[in-house]
């Protein structure tokens, strides 16, 4: 199987987590993308959808689904979306697709935090995938040297604006054995908006798409 085909297989999957009748959350990235369309088979079952980007929310909108603003909604059932890489204990980080900050907003909102990645994604020590953090444009000189006091080499992603109006720094080479610990120090730094880490608030479940159907973690 391609990594396209699991995801695929992992998005059809997630519809068995959806509560019939409520709001549901709804992340960013292809897998996230197959989500939608396969979302949009069962539409009328649900009310409605909030959406961690722009990005989202066209692709929900142009399926008939309709798409909330967050703050005209009390609950959200359940938060489906993909991750960047995965420990065994369901933390994650995520960014890779820049909309990180309002992913953990979602996700914040949400009861149940879906995640939905091939088989790839899942590692034993995170931070071979570069993280993603959300800073304030005057602030990313500032921010970029805090990291490195951090132990990592911060990349700055030019050219690329969040849906926010902020900056992305992508930090490499860090070992991340303490993901908890690490997702507050870095988001302690004045300037930084939030970072790619979701340990604090891991995934509740996650289904991973492998060559031999999907495989459910929790
Ligand atoms: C976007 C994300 C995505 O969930 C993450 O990048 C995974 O993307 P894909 O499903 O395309 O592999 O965090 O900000």
């Amino acid at each position: 199987m391609t990594p396209d085909e699991k995801k695929q297989q992992v998005a059809r999957a997630a519809l068995e987590h959806i509560v019939p009748g409520t709001v549901i959350g709804v992340g960013t990235g292809s897998t996230a993308n197959y989500f939608v369309d396969a979302l949009a088979q069962i539409k009328n079952k649900i009310e409605g959808t909030v959406a961690s980007s722009n990005a989202t929310a066209e692709r929900l909108k142009s399926h008939g689904i309709p798409v909330f603003e967050l703050n005209s909604v009390d609950e959200i059932s359940v938060y489906i979306d993909g991750a960047d890489e995965s420990n065994r204990y369901l933390h994650l980080i995520k960014g890779g697709g820049g909309a990180l900050t309002r992913e953990k907003i979602v996700a914040a909102v949400s009861t149940r935090f879906v995640c939905i990645a091939d088989d790839s994604k899942l590692v034993d020590v995170l931070g071979k995938f570069p993280l993603p953090v959300e800073v304030i444009p005057m602030a990313r000189s500032y921010v970029a040297r805090q990291l490195v006091k951090l132990g990592g080499q911060p990349i700055w992603r030019e050219g690329v604006t969040t849906d926010n109006g902020n900056v992305i720094l992508d930090v490499h080479h860090l070992e991340i054995a303490e993901p908890v610990k690490l997702e507050s120090e870095i988001n302690q730094i004045v300037g930084v908006v939030t970072n790619g880490l979701f340990a604090k608030r891991p995934a509740d479940i996650l289904l991973l798409g492998t060559d031999t159907g999907v495989k459910v973690l929790d």
